[in-house]
């Protein structure tokens, strides 16, 4: 039952906060997506009067929310680095950490405007390599996933941020079919150790192909560092996302791969390492 004497914000809040860490938050991204307004138009609006269509899409967008049901996935949206993405079930939901990997890469191909070739391995969404395309307008990405049905939520987040002919989507295991040479590989492949996944929340929630790294997290990443020499060009950087509880062992395979470069751990802002920098 919802208190009249409280604003459809504030009851929308109540009803989240056993669900969500961000419960005021969730509540302003759910009221403005059934409103169809902006979020700080709902701040300044906190009770508007709500057609009955729009009072039964929130009571459904509710109900599947208390299902389990991850806000993004009910919305069919989500925003990263500040851009509008399309966002299904079958892609990861983009993390603010991953925001992290992008501003790395974003840096170093401002500093090297003439290396533009870039590859984004993994790209579910293509939260990743959209954002670089949509920043740096002469950067060519491949981006490369092994589900297609994530390619294809990639291909039309590319299509909605209108930038279809920086990129090239690929379905492929890793880079496996590709002989091309990139100057920077970004990747956030999945890494959550297989045991630790069964006791997450978002197990079940997220597509289990996006998340599970095997037994020790590092199945696909160590794949991919047998793979890449072949693929990154002279002086190129490889960025990878990766789980703090193998930062070091993924950094030791990284060396070993790139035995003459420089690989760095980069922290996010909770202090835990979770980016892998090697730049050869
Ligand atoms: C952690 S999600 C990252 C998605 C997106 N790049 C992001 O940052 O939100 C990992 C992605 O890698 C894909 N993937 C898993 N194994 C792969 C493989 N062997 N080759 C290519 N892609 C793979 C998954 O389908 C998933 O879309």
């Amino acid at each position: 039952m919802s208190d009249q004497s409280q604003s459809l914000l504030q009851n929308t809040r109540r009803r989240l906060a056993a669900l969500s860490d961000t419960p005021y938050l969730d509540a302003q991204v759910l009221l403005s997506h059934v409103l169809g307004r902006q979020r700080v138009w709902i701040l300044a609006h906190p009770s508007p009067s709500l057609t009955p269509r729009q009072r039964e899409n929130l009571a459904q967008a509710l109900l599947r929310l208390e299902s389990g049901v991850p806000l993004p996935y009910v919305i069919g949206r989500w925003e990263f680095y500040a851009l509008d993405f399309t966002i299904t079930p079958h892609v990861l939901i983009p993390r603010p950490e991953t925001e992290l990997l992008v501003e790395k890469a974003l840096n170093w191909l401002r500093r090297h405007p003439a290396r533009r070739s870039c590859a984004d391995i993994g790209t579910g969404s293509g939260c990743i390599a959209i954002t670089l395309a949509k920043h740096i307008p002469d950067a060519k990405i491949l981006a490369t996933d092994i589900s297609f049905r994530a390619l294809r939520v990639a291909q039309g987040n590319a299509r909605k941020h209108d930038v279809e002919a920086q990129i090239s989507f690929l379905g492929d295991n890793l880079l496996a079919g590709v002989t091309q040479r990139f100057d920077v590989v970004c990747a956030n492949l999945p890494y959550v150790p297989t045991p630790a996944l069964k006791t997450l929340k978002v197990y079940g929630r997220e597509p289990t192909q996006a998340l599970d790294g095997g037994p020790k997290g590092l199945t696909v990443i160590q794949s991919l560092m047998e793979m890449v020499p072949r693929n990154l060009a002279p002086g190129g950087l490889i960025l990878l996302e990766i789980d703090s509880s193998h930062s070091l062992e993924a950094a030791r395979l990284a060396q070993g791969a790139f035995p003459a470069a420089e690989v760095r751990l980069h922290a996010d802002l909770a202090g835990h390492d979770r980016i892998l920098a090697i730049q050869t």
